[in-house]
C-alpha cells in the first residue's frame, strides 16, 4: 500500500514523501477507514474479510480540473489543427468553445446528464473517486445554471463525490455586449449559483481571447463575497497576469501555466495556491508542457487533472493524466501520486480525502499490479483494477 501521509498540501521535496507499507490491511467501518497497518499487526475482528492477492493498493485518485458536461464534439477542430489552423485561430473565427457552447447550450438537463455520465464513468473506471466538473458552456446564465443542475444530477445518481465550479469561460463575440454579460455574471449568474449552492467554486478563462486580468478580479471578487472558492486557468497561451491575480487573491488552485516562466516560478514558494498541470493539453494541442519539475523544484505544491474537454484535452483517464505528467511535466512517480490525490483534494479545498488514513472516507484503488508504480507506469491500459468510494466497489 503507498499512501501521502498527514494533511497536505505538500509542497516542493514534501511531494516525495509516501508512506509505503508492505502486507499492508485496513479496516472498514460505515464508509470510512478505521484502522490502517500491517496487516500482521490487526488484532480485531471483521464480518467480512477480502484478499486483493498481494496487489498494490493506493488512494482514490481526485480529478481536479475536468468539463465532464458538454454536448456536440470537437473532430472538425481536430481535423483543422492536425491540418495546421492553431487551437486560439479557430477560436478567434467563432468554432472551438463557441462550438461547444452553441451545443451544449441547447442541450436540454436529460441529455446532457445522459451524455457526461459514460464521461464519469470512464473516469472512475480509471481510478477518480473524486471529480471536479465546471460548468462554462452554458453561456447564458439559464444554461450555465442548467449545467450545474447536470452536475448535481450526476453527483446524486453516481458514487463519486463531484465537485462543482462555476466557469465564467468566454466573453462574447461582440465586444459591445461584453459589459452587459459582465454585469449578468455579477448580478445573477453568481448570487443565484451561490444561493441554491449549485457550486463550491467559481473559475475564470483568463487569456488573450478570453478574460483579462481586471475581468477575472471584477467575477473573482464577486464570488469570494458570495463565499465560493476561486480557481482561475492561466498562463495556457499567454503570461498575462492571470497567475500574479491568482496568487494575490489566494485562490485555491491556478490550472494549466503552459506559459508559465523561470522569473515566476518563485512566486510559488510557501503560497497556498495550488498549481494544477493539465498534460493532456499539451500532448493534444502539441503544445509544451507546462514547467512541472520547475515548479516543485521552487517549492509549489503541484496536482495533475485530466482537463476532460472536447476540445483540448479529450483524456477519459485520471491515472493517465498522471502518467502523463510523469513524461511530460516531468514528475517522479511519488510526486504523481500526491499530486492525484491529496493536493488534488486541497486544490479542492477538500482534507479529507486523497490518503488512506483511519478516519476518512475509505476510498480506495486496487491495482492491477503488486506494485504501486505501476499506476503512473502503465500506458494505453487500465492500471486499476477496481475502484471503492467508500467502502464500496464502484
Ligand atoms: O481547460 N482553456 C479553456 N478551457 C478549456 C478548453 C475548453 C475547450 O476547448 O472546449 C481548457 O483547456
Ligand atoms: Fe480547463
Amino acid at each position: 500500500m503507498a499512501t501521502p501521509l498527514g494533511e497536505g498540501p505538500k509542497h516542493g521535496a514534501a511531494m516525495s514523501e509516501l508512506l509505503v507499507v508492505e502486507h499492508a490491511a485496513f479496516a472498514i467501518a460505515d464508509g470510512r477507514f478505521v484502522w490502517v497497518g500491517r496487516a500482521a499487526d490487526w488484532s480485531g475482528e471483521a464480518a467480512r474479510a477480502l484478499d486483493v492477492g498481494g496487489r498494490a493498493v493506493v488512494p482514490g485518485l481526485v480529478d481536479p480540473h475536468t468539463h465532464a458536461v458538454w454536448a456536440g464534439d470537437r473532430l472538425a477542430d481536430f481535423d483543422a489543427r492536425t491540418s495546421g489552423r492553431s487551437y486560439e485561430e479557430i477560436l478567434a473565427a467563432g468554432g472551438g468553445i463557441r462550438s461547444t457552447i452553441r451545443a451544449t447550450a441547447a442541450g436540454s438537463l436529460d441529455e446532457l446528464v445522459a451524455l457526461a455520465r459514460p464521461r464519469i464513468a470512464a473516469l472512475v473506471s480509471s481510478g477518480a473517486t473524486t471529480i471536479e466538473v465546471k460548468s462554462g458552456y452554458g453561456f447564458s446564465v439559464a444554461a450555465e445554471l442548467r449545467m450545474l443542475e447536470a452536475i448535481d444530477a450526476l453527483a446524486k445518481a453516481g458514487r463519486a463525490r463531484l465537485v462543482p465550479t462555476l466557469l465564467i469561460h468566454i466573453p462574447p463575440a461582440d465586444a459591445r455586449e461584453r459589459d452587459g454579460y459582465l454585469a449578468g455574471v455579477i448580478e445573477e449568474l453568481i448570487p443565484e449559483t451561490a444561493r441554491r449552492g449549485l457550486a463550491a467554486a467559481v473559475d475564470v478563462f483568463v487569456e488573450r481571447e478570453a478574460f483579462s486580468v481586471e475581468e477575472a478580479r471584477t467575477i473573482l471578487e464577486c464570488a469570494r463575497e458570495h463565499r465560493l472558492g476561486i480557481k482561475i486557468h492561466a498562463e495556457q497561451f499567454h503570461s498575462i497576469g492571470a497567475l500574479e491575480l491568482a496568487l494575490r487573491m489566494g485562490a485555491l488552485s491556478v490550472d494549466h501555466l503552459e506559459a508559465c516562466t523561470a522569473k515566476q516560478f518563485a512566486a510559488f514558494a510557501g503560497a497556498k495556491t495550488i498549481a494544477t498541470v493539465l498534460p493532456g493539453v499539451s500532448l493534444h494541442l502539441g503544445l509544451p508542457a507546462a514547467p512541472g519539475r520547475a515548479l516543485i523544484d521552487a517549492g509549489a505544491a503541484l496536482a495533475v487533472g485530466t482537463d476532460l474537454n472536447p476540445g483540448s484535452s479529450p483524456l477519459f483517464s485520471t491515472s493517465a493524466a498522471l502518467a502523463l505528467a510523469v513524461r511530460l511535466n516531468g514528475l517522479k512517480a511519488r510526486e504523481a501520486l500526491v499530486a492525484g490525490t491529496m493536493n488534488a483534494a486541497c486544490s479542492l479545498g477538500l482534507l479529507d480525502a486523497g490518503r488512506i488514513e483511519a478516519g476518512l472516507p475509505a476510498d480506495f484503488l486496487v491495482l492491477e499490479d503488486r506494485d504501486w508504480r505501476s499506476l503512473v507506469y502503465t500506458l494505453g491500459a487500465n492500471a486499476v483494477r477496481e475502484t471503492w468510494i467508500g467502502g464500496v466497489k464502484a
